[in-house]
């Protein structure tokens, strides 16, 4: 399937509940294939509106630490857990990951990443991963197998946390650095 077979059919999709809520599904964006593959929770506000991931707050900082990374955008494929805004920004709920994590199945088959990066529990779930708390899985790779792929995972803290709390702000764009070292390779 080509990606932008996938994008209409993400579009026009009502598997679950938050399609009747959305403006505009957001599938993602960004190069097709890539070594990197972005993976963040949900739509907010401003991707409803635009049909674009990341476009927000969160998004503003998410690029600008990724070009403190050396990591430029327009060379990732971006897109996120559920592909429609839950109500009031809550987050997605285990069925709603369900629900739409066929689409994500399909994005990994056609992107084809050398490394996802998750953003943050809701990311990290939708590839299957299983933890109590998010320290447990952050700052390194780990080997999963999503599909009929096998693929390897860095999950860092979603953007939202270290631009609400300066302290996070050193361990994230450390994990960022080490994120473009890996697809240097
Ligand atoms: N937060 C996310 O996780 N994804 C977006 O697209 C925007 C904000």
């Amino acid at each position: 399937m080509e990606i932008s077979e996938l994008n209409t059919k993400i579009n026009s999709c009502i598997l679950c509940a938050l399609s009747k809520g959305r403006k505009n599904a957001v599938p993602g964006e960004g190069k097709v294939p890539a070594d990197l593959m972005i993976l963040g929770e949900a739509p907010g506000k401003f991707e409803d509106i635009a049909g674009r991931p990341f476009i927000g707050m969160s998004g503003k900082f998410l690029t600008k630490y990724l070009e403190k990374a050396g990591i430029r955008r327009e060379e990732v494929f971006i897109t996120n857990a559920v592909k429609c805004r839950p109500p009031n920004n809550r987050k997605p709920k285990t069925e709603e990951i369900e629900a739409c994590r066929p689409y994500l199945i399909s994005q990994i088959s056609i992107v084809k990443p050398k490394l996802i990066l998750a953003l943050g529990v809701s990311a990290s779930s939708s590839l299957g991963m299983s933890f109590s708390h998010l320290s447990e899985i952050r700052g390194r790779i780990t080997d999963i197998s999503i599909g009929d792929r096998n693929v390897k995972v860095y999950v860092t803290f979603h953007p939202s946390f270290p631009m609400r709390f300066p302290k996070a702000r050193e361990g994230f764009l450390d994990d960022l650095v080490k994120v473009k070292d890996f697809i240097m390779r």
